[in-house]
Protein backbone atom coordinates (compact mmCIF):
# COMPACT_ATOMS: atom_id res chain seq x y z
CA UNK A 1 0.00 0.00 0.00
CA UNK A 2 2.77 2.39 0.86
CA UNK A 3 4.03 1.86 -2.23
CA UNK A 4 1.55 2.39 -4.27
CA UNK A 5 1.36 5.65 -2.37
CA UNK A 6 4.60 6.29 -2.82
CA UNK A 7 4.49 5.56 -6.88
CA UNK A 8 1.19 8.08 -6.99
CA UNK A 9 2.73 10.87 -5.22
CA UNK A 10 5.78 10.57 -7.39
CA UNK A 11 3.75 10.19 -10.51
CA UNK A 12 1.61 13.33 -9.52
CA UNK A 13 5.15 14.98 -9.32
CA UNK A 14 6.54 14.32 -12.73
CA UNK A 15 3.30 15.58 -13.95
CA UNK A 16 1.39 12.14 -14.97
CA UNK A 17 -0.60 9.45 -13.87
CA UNK A 18 -0.03 6.00 -13.21
CA UNK A 19 -2.67 4.44 -15.01
CA UNK A 20 -1.37 6.49 -18.34
CA UNK A 21 2.16 5.23 -18.68
CA UNK A 22 1.75 1.99 -17.72
CA UNK A 23 4.09 0.65 -20.87
CA UNK A 24 5.93 1.91 -23.68
CA UNK A 25 5.34 0.98 -27.22
CA UNK A 26 7.04 1.74 -30.40
CA UNK A 27 5.08 3.99 -32.42
CA UNK A 28 7.28 3.23 -35.43
CA UNK A 29 5.54 1.91 -38.41
CA UNK A 30 8.71 -0.36 -39.38
CA UNK A 31 7.91 -2.81 -36.98
CA UNK A 32 3.95 -2.92 -37.25
CA UNK A 33 2.42 -6.24 -38.16
CA UNK A 34 1.52 -6.61 -41.79
CA UNK A 35 -0.81 -9.30 -43.46
CA UNK A 36 -1.15 -9.61 -47.23
CA UNK A 37 -5.38 -9.66 -47.89
CA UNK A 38 -6.64 -10.90 -51.43
CA UNK A 39 -9.94 -9.08 -52.07
CA UNK A 40 -11.69 -8.09 -55.34
CA UNK A 41 -13.62 -4.84 -56.53
CA UNK A 42 -16.60 -5.25 -58.73
CA UNK A 43 -15.22 -9.07 -59.21
CA UNK A 44 -11.57 -7.47 -60.18
CA UNK A 45 -8.56 -8.60 -57.89
CA UNK A 46 -6.78 -6.83 -55.39
CA UNK A 47 -4.24 -6.88 -52.92
CA UNK A 48 -4.14 -4.90 -50.44
CA UNK A 49 -1.11 -5.22 -47.69
CA UNK A 50 -2.62 -4.52 -44.53
CA UNK A 51 -0.31 -3.13 -41.15
CA UNK A 52 -1.49 -3.38 -37.14
CA UNK A 53 0.36 -1.16 -34.80
CA UNK A 54 0.40 1.08 -32.15
CA UNK A 55 -0.36 4.48 -31.90
CA UNK A 56 0.54 5.79 -28.70
CA UNK A 57 3.63 4.86 -26.29
CA UNK A 58 1.43 5.15 -23.03
CA UNK A 59 -1.67 3.16 -23.97
CA UNK A 60 -4.33 2.56 -20.89
CA UNK A 61 -6.33 0.86 -23.50
CA UNK A 62 -3.61 -1.42 -25.23
CA UNK A 63 -6.27 -3.65 -26.91
CA UNK A 64 -7.96 -0.65 -28.43
CA UNK A 65 -5.51 2.04 -29.32
CA UNK A 66 -4.84 0.01 -32.52
CA UNK A 67 -4.57 1.39 -35.91
CA UNK A 68 -4.73 -0.31 -39.54
CA UNK A 69 -3.25 1.03 -42.64
CA UNK A 70 -4.56 -0.75 -45.74
CA UNK A 71 -2.27 -0.06 -48.82
CA UNK A 72 -4.03 -1.11 -52.11
CA UNK A 73 -1.94 -2.57 -54.30
CA UNK A 74 -2.71 0.58 -57.29
CA UNK A 75 -1.83 3.14 -54.50
CA UNK A 76 0.93 5.49 -55.14
CA UNK A 77 2.92 8.32 -52.39
CA UNK A 78 0.41 10.63 -53.57
CA UNK A 79 -2.94 8.81 -52.79
CA UNK A 80 -5.20 10.53 -49.92
CA UNK A 81 -5.57 8.78 -46.94
CA UNK A 82 -9.24 7.54 -46.13
CA UNK A 83 -9.93 7.73 -42.23
CA UNK A 84 -12.61 5.95 -40.95
CA UNK A 85 -13.86 6.85 -37.13
CA UNK A 86 -16.34 4.55 -35.30
CA UNK A 87 -17.91 6.08 -32.08
CA UNK A 88 -21.13 4.78 -33.46
CA UNK A 89 -23.62 5.71 -30.40
CA UNK A 90 -20.99 7.98 -29.44
CA UNK A 91 -19.68 4.93 -27.36
CA UNK A 92 -18.69 1.98 -30.28
CA UNK A 93 -14.50 2.68 -30.50
CA UNK A 94 -13.36 -0.53 -29.87
CA UNK A 95 -10.74 -2.05 -32.60
CA UNK A 96 -11.88 -3.00 -36.13
CA UNK A 97 -9.92 -5.89 -37.24
CA UNK A 98 -11.93 -6.18 -40.54
CA UNK A 99 -12.67 -2.98 -41.90
CA UNK A 100 -10.87 -4.35 -45.04
CA UNK A 101 -11.62 -8.99 -44.86
CA UNK A 102 -9.99 -11.23 -46.73
CA UNK A 103 -11.96 -12.75 -49.34
CA UNK A 104 -14.37 -10.26 -49.71
CA UNK A 105 -15.69 -8.12 -52.95
CA UNK A 106 -16.69 -5.06 -52.61
CA UNK A 107 -18.86 -2.60 -54.98
CA UNK A 108 -16.55 -0.28 -56.48
CA UNK A 109 -19.69 2.21 -56.94
CA UNK A 110 -21.65 2.40 -54.05
CA UNK A 111 -19.54 0.81 -50.89
CA UNK A 112 -16.72 3.22 -49.82
CA UNK A 113 -14.25 0.56 -49.32
CA UNK A 114 -15.15 -0.55 -52.86
CA UNK A 115 -14.56 2.61 -54.09
CA UNK A 116 -11.09 3.38 -52.53
CA UNK A 117 -10.01 0.41 -53.62
CA UNK A 118 -10.90 1.08 -57.26
CA UNK A 119 -9.27 4.08 -56.82
CA UNK A 120 -6.35 3.18 -54.90
CA UNK A 121 -6.99 5.43 -51.81
CA UNK A 122 -4.91 4.68 -49.03
CA UNK A 123 -7.85 3.33 -45.81
CA UNK A 124 -7.02 3.53 -42.34
CA UNK A 125 -9.48 2.66 -39.28
CA UNK A 126 -8.25 2.56 -35.68
CA UNK A 127 -9.65 1.49 -32.03
CA UNK A 128 -10.13 4.30 -29.27
CA UNK A 129 -11.08 4.40 -26.16
CA UNK A 130 -14.69 5.37 -25.17
CA UNK A 131 -17.02 6.66 -22.61
CA UNK A 132 -18.25 2.58 -22.71
CA UNK A 133 -14.92 1.70 -20.82
CA UNK A 134 -15.14 0.17 -17.56
CA UNK A 135 -12.79 2.28 -15.05
CA UNK A 136 -9.40 1.48 -14.63
CA UNK A 137 -7.94 1.00 -11.15
CA UNK A 138 -11.44 3.46 -10.28
CA UNK A 139 -11.23 6.24 -12.60
CA UNK A 140 -13.04 6.72 -15.68
CA UNK A 141 -10.81 7.15 -18.34
CA UNK A 142 -13.09 7.43 -21.39
CA UNK A 143 -14.58 10.92 -20.41
CA UNK A 144 -14.13 13.59 -22.87
CA UNK A 145 -11.54 14.24 -24.57
CA UNK A 146 -10.20 10.04 -24.37
CA UNK A 147 -11.93 9.07 -27.59
CA UNK A 148 -10.96 12.72 -29.78
CA UNK A 149 -7.23 12.56 -28.39
CA UNK A 150 -7.20 9.35 -29.07
CA UNK A 151 -8.35 10.34 -32.61
CA UNK A 152 -5.96 12.89 -32.64
CA UNK A 153 -2.93 10.55 -31.87
CA UNK A 154 -3.57 8.28 -34.92
CA UNK A 155 -3.69 10.74 -37.03
CA UNK A 156 -0.27 12.36 -35.90
CA UNK A 157 0.79 8.64 -35.99
CA UNK A 158 0.65 9.03 -39.97
CA UNK A 159 2.25 11.87 -39.80
CA UNK A 160 5.37 11.05 -37.90
CA UNK A 161 5.62 7.85 -40.01
CA UNK A 162 5.22 9.41 -43.46
CA UNK A 163 8.72 8.78 -44.44
CA UNK A 164 8.01 4.84 -43.92
CA UNK A 165 4.68 4.61 -44.84
CA UNK A 166 4.36 2.74 -48.24
CA UNK A 167 1.77 4.99 -49.67
CA UNK A 168 -0.64 7.58 -48.87
CA UNK A 169 -0.13 11.87 -48.66
CA UNK A 170 -0.10 12.86 -44.84
CA UNK A 171 -1.44 16.19 -46.22
CA UNK A 172 -4.27 14.26 -47.95
CA UNK A 173 -5.92 13.12 -44.89
CA UNK A 174 -9.72 12.44 -45.20
CA UNK A 175 -11.94 11.72 -42.14
CA UNK A 176 -15.28 10.22 -42.39
CA UNK A 177 -17.85 8.72 -39.93
CA UNK A 178 -21.69 8.86 -38.76
CA UNK A 179 -23.60 9.92 -36.01
CA UNK A 180 -21.38 10.06 -33.21
CA UNK A 181 -18.23 9.42 -35.77
CA UNK A 182 -20.18 11.79 -38.18
CA UNK A 183 -19.56 14.23 -34.61
CA UNK A 184 -16.38 13.12 -33.71
CA UNK A 185 -15.22 13.69 -38.13
CA UNK A 186 -16.69 17.11 -37.81
CA UNK A 187 -14.76 18.01 -34.23
CA UNK A 188 -11.20 16.62 -35.53
CA UNK A 189 -11.74 18.66 -38.88
CA UNK A 190 -12.49 21.77 -37.23
CA UNK A 191 -9.44 21.74 -34.29
CA UNK A 192 -6.85 20.56 -35.95
CA UNK A 193 -3.77 21.12 -33.66
CA UNK A 194 -5.22 22.91 -31.01
CA UNK A 195 -3.52 23.21 -27.94
CA UNK A 196 -6.83 22.16 -26.05
CA UNK A 197 -5.70 18.78 -26.32
CA UNK A 198 -1.94 19.03 -26.31
CA UNK A 199 -1.94 17.72 -22.23
CA UNK A 200 -4.31 14.68 -22.88
CA UNK A 201 -2.37 14.20 -26.15
CA UNK A 202 0.61 14.18 -24.29
CA UNK A 203 -0.02 12.11 -21.35
CA UNK A 204 -0.55 8.90 -23.90
CA UNK A 205 2.53 9.62 -25.75
CA UNK A 206 1.06 11.00 -29.13
CA UNK A 207 3.54 11.73 -31.52
CA UNK A 208 4.85 15.73 -31.57
CA UNK A 209 3.20 16.93 -28.56
CA UNK A 210 6.24 18.17 -25.59
CA UNK A 211 6.15 19.00 -22.67
CA UNK A 212 8.57 22.33 -22.38
CA UNK A 213 10.79 23.15 -18.91
CA UNK A 214 7.86 26.00 -18.94
CA UNK A 215 5.19 24.05 -18.21
CA UNK A 216 3.84 24.62 -21.71
CA UNK A 217 3.52 21.91 -24.57
CA UNK A 218 4.36 22.32 -27.32
CA UNK A 219 3.78 20.29 -31.62
CA UNK A 220 5.83 19.78 -34.01
CA UNK A 221 4.63 20.87 -36.99
CA UNK A 222 5.78 18.11 -38.82
CA UNK A 223 3.64 15.56 -36.62
CA UNK A 224 0.09 17.59 -36.53
CA UNK A 225 -3.38 16.49 -36.09
CA UNK A 226 -5.28 18.23 -38.90
CA UNK A 227 -7.00 16.89 -41.64
CA UNK A 228 -7.24 18.18 -45.48
CA UNK A 229 -10.93 17.36 -45.45
CA UNK A 230 -14.23 15.74 -43.84
CA UNK A 231 -17.16 13.67 -44.83
CA UNK A 232 -19.60 13.06 -42.03
CA UNK A 233 -23.19 11.98 -41.66
CA UNK A 234 -26.18 13.30 -38.89
CA UNK A 235 -23.19 14.94 -36.40
CA UNK A 236 -24.50 14.26 -33.15
CA UNK A 237 -22.53 17.32 -31.92
CA UNK A 238 -22.95 20.47 -29.80
CA UNK A 239 -24.35 17.96 -27.11
CA UNK A 240 -23.56 21.16 -24.67
CA UNK A 241 -26.64 22.72 -26.29
CA UNK A 242 -28.58 19.27 -28.46
CA UNK A 243 -30.95 18.78 -25.55
CA UNK A 244 -32.40 22.29 -25.49
CA UNK A 245 -32.01 22.62 -29.29
CA UNK A 246 -33.96 19.47 -29.50
CA UNK A 247 -37.19 20.87 -27.18
CA UNK A 248 -36.82 24.55 -28.80
CA UNK A 249 -37.24 22.38 -32.45
CA UNK A 250 -40.10 19.19 -30.98
CA UNK A 251 -41.26 21.03 -28.08
CA UNK A 252 -44.74 21.95 -29.80
CA UNK A 253 -44.63 18.75 -31.73
CA UNK A 254 -44.57 16.70 -28.62
CA UNK A 255 -47.35 18.98 -27.39
CA UNK A 256 -49.50 18.25 -30.49
CA UNK A 257 -48.55 14.46 -29.73
CA UNK A 258 -49.53 14.47 -26.27
CA UNK A 259 -53.05 15.76 -27.27
CA UNK A 260 -53.69 13.11 -29.98
CA UNK A 261 -52.74 10.01 -27.76
CA UNK A 262 -49.52 9.71 -29.98
CA UNK A 263 -46.66 10.35 -27.84
CA UNK A 264 -46.30 7.57 -24.89
CA UNK A 265 -43.40 6.84 -22.81
CA UNK A 266 -43.28 3.64 -20.75
CA UNK A 267 -40.72 5.39 -18.06
CA UNK A 268 -41.56 8.93 -17.91
CA UNK A 269 -44.85 10.72 -17.46
CA UNK A 270 -46.28 13.61 -19.47
CA UNK A 271 -45.72 16.33 -16.78
CA UNK A 272 -42.12 15.85 -16.54
CA UNK A 273 -41.68 15.44 -20.00
CA UNK A 274 -43.24 18.83 -21.33
CA UNK A 275 -42.05 20.63 -17.92
CA UNK A 276 -38.35 19.38 -19.26
CA UNK A 277 -39.31 20.44 -22.71
CA UNK A 278 -40.54 23.83 -21.58
CA UNK A 279 -37.49 24.67 -19.60
CA UNK A 280 -34.85 23.41 -21.82
CA UNK A 281 -36.55 25.27 -25.13
CA UNK A 282 -36.05 28.50 -23.24
CA UNK A 283 -32.39 27.95 -22.79
CA UNK A 284 -31.82 27.80 -26.37
CA UNK A 285 -33.40 30.66 -27.47
CA UNK A 286 -30.50 33.18 -26.12
CA UNK A 287 -28.48 30.54 -27.35
CA UNK A 288 -28.84 30.77 -30.98
CA UNK A 289 -28.18 35.05 -31.29
CA UNK A 290 -25.11 34.98 -29.12
CA UNK A 291 -23.38 32.58 -31.62
CA UNK A 292 -22.73 35.59 -34.11
CA UNK A 293 -23.21 33.31 -36.94
CA UNK A 294 -24.83 34.81 -40.32
CA UNK A 295 -26.62 33.75 -43.04
CA UNK A 296 -26.02 33.84 -46.87
CA UNK A 297 -27.00 37.38 -47.17
CA UNK A 298 -25.11 38.42 -43.76
CA UNK A 299 -27.74 38.38 -41.41
CA UNK A 300 -27.89 37.43 -37.93
CA UNK A 301 -29.13 34.02 -37.26
CA UNK A 302 -31.51 34.05 -33.79
CA UNK A 303 -33.84 31.86 -32.46
CA UNK A 304 -36.52 34.14 -34.11
CA UNK A 305 -35.03 33.58 -37.62
CA UNK A 306 -33.59 30.04 -37.05
CA UNK A 307 -36.79 28.38 -38.02
CA UNK A 308 -36.91 30.04 -41.67
CA UNK A 309 -33.06 29.53 -41.91
CA UNK A 310 -33.90 25.86 -41.42
CA UNK A 311 -36.82 26.00 -43.98
CA UNK A 312 -34.33 27.45 -46.43
CA UNK A 313 -31.42 25.04 -46.28
CA UNK A 314 -34.46 22.29 -46.94
CA UNK A 315 -35.82 24.41 -49.85
CA UNK A 316 -32.89 24.08 -51.44
CA UNK A 317 -32.76 20.13 -50.65
CA UNK A 318 -36.12 19.80 -52.20
CA UNK A 319 -35.13 22.20 -55.35
CA UNK A 320 -32.34 20.09 -55.80
CA UNK A 321 -34.20 16.59 -55.46
CA UNK A 322 -36.80 18.18 -57.95
CA UNK A 323 -33.83 18.19 -60.58
CA UNK A 324 -32.80 14.52 -60.03
CA UNK A 325 -35.58 12.59 -59.34
CA UNK A 326 -39.03 14.86 -59.73
CA UNK A 327 -41.70 15.48 -58.12
CA UNK A 328 -44.03 12.01 -58.30
CA UNK A 329 -41.39 10.25 -57.09
CA UNK A 330 -40.89 12.44 -53.97
CA UNK A 331 -44.49 12.52 -53.70
CA UNK A 332 -44.05 8.41 -53.50
CA UNK A 333 -41.15 8.68 -51.37
CA UNK A 334 -43.13 10.84 -48.86
CA UNK A 335 -45.98 8.17 -48.55
CA UNK A 336 -43.21 4.94 -48.77
CA UNK A 337 -44.66 1.60 -47.02
CA UNK A 338 -43.22 0.84 -43.81
CA UNK A 339 -43.76 -1.82 -41.11
CA UNK A 340 -46.38 0.27 -39.50
CA UNK A 341 -47.94 0.53 -42.45
CA UNK A 342 -48.32 3.79 -45.35
CA UNK A 343 -46.96 6.90 -44.61
CA UNK A 344 -48.80 9.54 -45.17
CA UNK A 345 -48.07 13.44 -46.34
CA UNK A 346 -49.51 15.36 -43.76
CA UNK A 347 -49.20 18.48 -46.46
CA UNK A 348 -45.43 18.90 -45.01
CA UNK A 349 -44.86 18.98 -48.94
CA UNK A 350 -47.16 19.73 -51.65
CA UNK A 351 -46.08 19.06 -55.20
CA UNK A 352 -48.68 21.89 -57.19
CA UNK A 353 -49.57 21.47 -60.79
CA UNK A 354 -47.40 24.24 -61.98
CA UNK A 355 -44.50 22.50 -60.99
CA UNK A 356 -44.30 24.94 -57.71
CA UNK A 357 -44.80 23.83 -54.42
CA UNK A 358 -45.22 24.41 -50.64
CA UNK A 359 -42.91 23.40 -47.42
CA UNK A 360 -43.85 23.76 -44.15
CA UNK A 361 -41.43 22.85 -41.60
CA UNK A 362 -43.82 22.46 -38.48
CA UNK A 363 -45.68 19.72 -40.56
CA UNK A 364 -42.56 18.39 -41.28
CA UNK A 365 -41.59 17.61 -37.97
CA UNK A 366 -44.81 16.47 -37.09
CA UNK A 367 -44.23 13.71 -39.95
CA UNK A 368 -40.89 13.37 -38.57
CA UNK A 369 -42.25 12.23 -34.93
CA UNK A 370 -44.79 10.12 -35.91
CA UNK A 371 -42.99 7.57 -37.39
CA UNK A 372 -40.16 7.23 -35.37
CA UNK A 373 -40.48 8.20 -32.11
CA UNK A 374 -38.97 11.38 -30.47
CA UNK A 375 -36.84 11.26 -28.01
CA UNK A 376 -37.34 12.06 -24.26
CA UNK A 377 -36.67 15.36 -22.87
CA UNK A 378 -33.81 15.88 -21.93
CA UNK A 379 -32.87 14.11 -25.02
CA UNK A 380 -29.36 13.33 -24.82
CA UNK A 381 -27.99 14.34 -20.60
CA UNK A 382 -30.61 12.74 -19.05
CA UNK A 383 -28.90 9.88 -16.91
CA UNK A 384 -29.35 11.39 -13.89
CA UNK A 385 -32.74 11.62 -14.42
CA UNK A 386 -33.87 7.48 -15.19
CA UNK A 387 -34.03 7.94 -18.42
CA UNK A 388 -32.70 5.34 -20.31
CA UNK A 389 -31.85 6.41 -23.60
CA UNK A 390 -28.17 7.05 -25.15
CA UNK A 391 -27.44 8.87 -21.60
CA UNK A 392 -24.35 10.67 -23.31
CA UNK A 393 -23.37 12.25 -19.62
CA UNK A 394 -21.02 9.30 -19.00
CA UNK A 395 -18.74 11.33 -21.92
CA UNK A 396 -18.04 14.05 -18.80
CA UNK A 397 -16.88 14.66 -15.82
CA UNK A 398 -14.17 13.73 -13.34
CA UNK A 399 -12.26 10.40 -13.95
CA UNK A 400 -13.78 9.89 -10.47
CA UNK A 401 -17.60 9.84 -11.17
CA UNK A 402 -18.68 7.59 -13.72
CA UNK A 403 -20.99 10.80 -15.12
CA UNK A 404 -21.63 13.96 -15.45
CA UNK A 405 -24.89 15.84 -16.80
CA UNK A 406 -23.82 18.70 -19.05
CA UNK A 407 -26.61 21.35 -18.81
CA UNK A 408 -28.66 23.56 -17.39
CA UNK A 409 -31.39 21.68 -16.82
CA UNK A 410 -30.01 18.38 -16.32
CA UNK A 411 -27.46 19.81 -13.82
CA UNK A 412 -29.95 21.05 -11.54
CA UNK A 413 -32.78 18.21 -11.18
CA UNK A 414 -30.03 15.61 -11.49
CA UNK A 415 -31.84 12.84 -8.63
CA UNK A 416 -29.12 9.92 -9.27
CA UNK A 417 -26.86 9.53 -5.91
CA UNK A 418 -23.77 10.10 -7.89
CA UNK A 419 -21.35 12.83 -6.43
CA UNK A 420 -22.79 15.29 -9.36
CA UNK A 421 -25.76 17.49 -9.84
CA UNK A 422 -27.15 20.17 -7.82
CA UNK A 423 -28.78 17.85 -5.59
CA UNK A 424 -25.38 16.79 -4.10
CA UNK A 425 -23.10 19.65 -4.32
CA UNK A 426 -25.31 22.15 -3.15
CA UNK A 427 -24.12 24.25 -6.45
CA UNK A 428 -26.66 25.61 -9.29
CA UNK A 429 -25.42 24.78 -12.95
CA UNK A 430 -24.48 28.96 -12.95
CA UNK A 431 -22.99 28.12 -9.35
CA UNK A 432 -20.68 24.91 -10.43
CA UNK A 433 -19.51 26.21 -13.76
CA UNK A 434 -17.69 29.54 -11.67
CA UNK A 435 -15.94 26.16 -10.28
CA UNK A 436 -12.24 24.70 -11.38
CA UNK A 437 -14.43 21.49 -11.94
CA UNK A 438 -16.98 23.41 -13.90
CA UNK A 439 -14.52 24.98 -15.83
CA UNK A 440 -12.73 21.06 -16.66
CA UNK A 441 -16.43 20.24 -17.50
CA UNK A 442 -17.49 23.25 -19.80
CA UNK A 443 -13.95 22.44 -21.57
CA UNK A 444 -14.90 18.71 -21.92
CA UNK A 445 -18.07 19.79 -23.85
CA UNK A 446 -16.47 21.92 -25.98
CA UNK A 447 -13.83 19.46 -26.98
CA UNK A 448 -16.48 17.29 -28.79
CA UNK A 449 -18.03 20.40 -30.39
CA UNK A 450 -17.12 21.43 -33.88
CA UNK A 451 -19.16 24.32 -34.07
CA UNK A 452 -17.26 25.61 -30.86
CA UNK A 453 -13.68 25.39 -33.01
CA UNK A 454 -15.68 26.87 -35.73
CA UNK A 455 -16.39 29.98 -34.42
CA UNK A 456 -13.06 30.47 -32.86
CA UNK A 457 -11.51 29.96 -35.68
CA UNK A 458 -7.99 29.72 -34.19
CA UNK A 459 -7.12 25.90 -34.87
CA UNK A 460 -6.00 24.61 -38.49
CA UNK A 461 -9.31 24.06 -39.73
CA UNK A 462 -10.10 21.66 -42.76
CA UNK A 463 -10.30 23.73 -45.98
CA UNK A 464 -13.00 20.45 -47.49
CA UNK A 465 -16.24 20.05 -45.80
CA UNK A 466 -18.88 17.17 -47.21
CA UNK A 467 -21.86 16.84 -44.20
CA UNK A 468 -25.54 15.41 -44.64
CA UNK A 469 -27.99 15.27 -41.63
CA UNK A 470 -31.25 13.21 -43.44
CA UNK A 471 -34.85 14.85 -43.76
CA UNK A 472 -36.31 11.85 -41.88
CA UNK A 473 -33.65 11.90 -38.78
CA UNK A 474 -34.83 12.75 -35.33
CA UNK A 475 -30.91 11.33 -33.93
CA UNK A 476 -31.22 15.38 -33.27
CA UNK A 477 -32.63 18.70 -33.79
CA UNK A 478 -32.28 20.02 -37.37
CA UNK A 479 -31.33 23.55 -35.32
CA UNK A 480 -28.34 21.51 -34.43
CA UNK A 481 -27.27 20.91 -37.85
CA UNK A 482 -28.49 23.82 -39.48
CA UNK A 483 -25.86 26.01 -37.51
CA UNK A 484 -23.40 23.56 -37.89
CA UNK A 485 -24.16 24.43 -41.16
CA UNK A 486 -24.01 27.89 -40.96
CA UNK A 487 -20.71 27.55 -39.26
CA UNK A 488 -18.84 26.00 -41.91
CA UNK A 489 -20.95 28.11 -44.67
CA UNK A 490 -19.49 31.55 -43.42
CA UNK A 491 -15.99 29.86 -42.27
CA UNK A 492 -13.36 32.14 -43.85
CA UNK A 493 -10.61 28.76 -43.67
CA UNK A 494 -13.43 26.49 -45.74
CA UNK A 495 -12.48 26.55 -48.93
CA UNK A 496 -14.96 24.62 -50.61
CA UNK A 497 -18.08 22.84 -48.88
CA UNK A 498 -20.86 20.55 -49.61
CA UNK A 499 -22.88 20.48 -46.58
CA UNK A 500 -27.23 19.70 -46.10
CA UNK A 501 -29.78 17.87 -45.63
CA UNK A 502 -30.42 14.74 -47.59
CA UNK A 503 -34.00 13.91 -48.74
CA UNK A 504 -35.40 12.14 -46.74
CA UNK A 505 -33.18 10.03 -45.59
CA UNK A 506 -33.22 8.49 -42.12
CA UNK A 507 -30.46 8.18 -39.10
CA UNK A 508 -27.34 6.94 -41.48
CA UNK A 509 -24.44 7.61 -43.63
CA UNK A 510 -22.54 6.45 -46.71
CA UNK A 511 -26.26 6.49 -48.64
CA UNK A 512 -24.72 8.79 -51.08
CA UNK A 513 -21.18 7.43 -51.97
CA UNK A 514 -21.44 7.81 -55.42
CA UNK A 515 -21.57 11.66 -54.94
CA UNK A 516 -19.90 12.19 -52.11
CA UNK A 517 -16.65 10.92 -53.64
CA UNK A 518 -17.24 12.73 -56.58
CA UNK A 519 -17.03 15.74 -54.72
CA UNK A 520 -13.63 14.29 -53.14
CA UNK A 521 -12.29 13.78 -56.55
CA UNK A 522 -13.09 17.29 -57.61
CA UNK A 523 -10.89 18.19 -54.51
CA UNK A 524 -7.67 16.08 -55.34
C1 LIG B 1 -25.92 8.05 -32.15
C2 LIG B 1 -27.28 8.19 -32.12
C3 LIG B 1 -27.85 8.95 -31.14
O1 LIG B 1 -29.19 9.11 -31.08
C4 LIG B 1 -27.07 9.57 -30.18
O2 LIG B 1 -27.66 10.30 -29.21
C5 LIG B 1 -25.68 9.45 -30.24
C6 LIG B 1 -25.11 8.70 -31.23
C7 LIG B 1 -25.31 7.21 -33.22
O3 LIG B 1 -26.04 6.59 -34.01
O4 LIG B 1 -24.07 7.15 -33.32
Amino acid sequence: MKRIIFLTVLAGLLGFSLNARNTSESINFRSAKKTVLNVSVDGQPVKVDWYVDNYVKYPNRPQDQLINVYVPENSTKSSPIMFYVNNGGWIANSYPDHTIAEGSDYNGTYDRVGVALKEGYVVVSYGCRSRANEPVDGSYLGHSPATMTDTKAAIRYLRHNRKALPAGDVEKIFITGTSGGGALSTLIAASGNSPDFFPSLHEIGAAGVSLEKDGTYSSDPACGDNVLGVIGYCPITDLGHACAAYEWLYGDTRRIMYITGEMNYPFVDESTVMSASSALAEQYTGYVGGLGLKDEEGNLITSANLKEYISGLMHEEIARTIEEIGAEQMQKDIEKKTRRGNRVNNGWLVFNDDGSYEYDLDKHLYYVAKYTTLKPAPAFSNKGLFVTHMNEDSLFGSAEVPYCPFNEYSWNNDKEDNGVGKDETGLSWEEYMLTEEGRELAMQIKMTSAIDYLLEGTSDIAPYWYVRHGMDDRDTSFAVEALLFAAIRSNPKVASRNVGFAWLMPHSGDYDVPEAYSWLKTIL
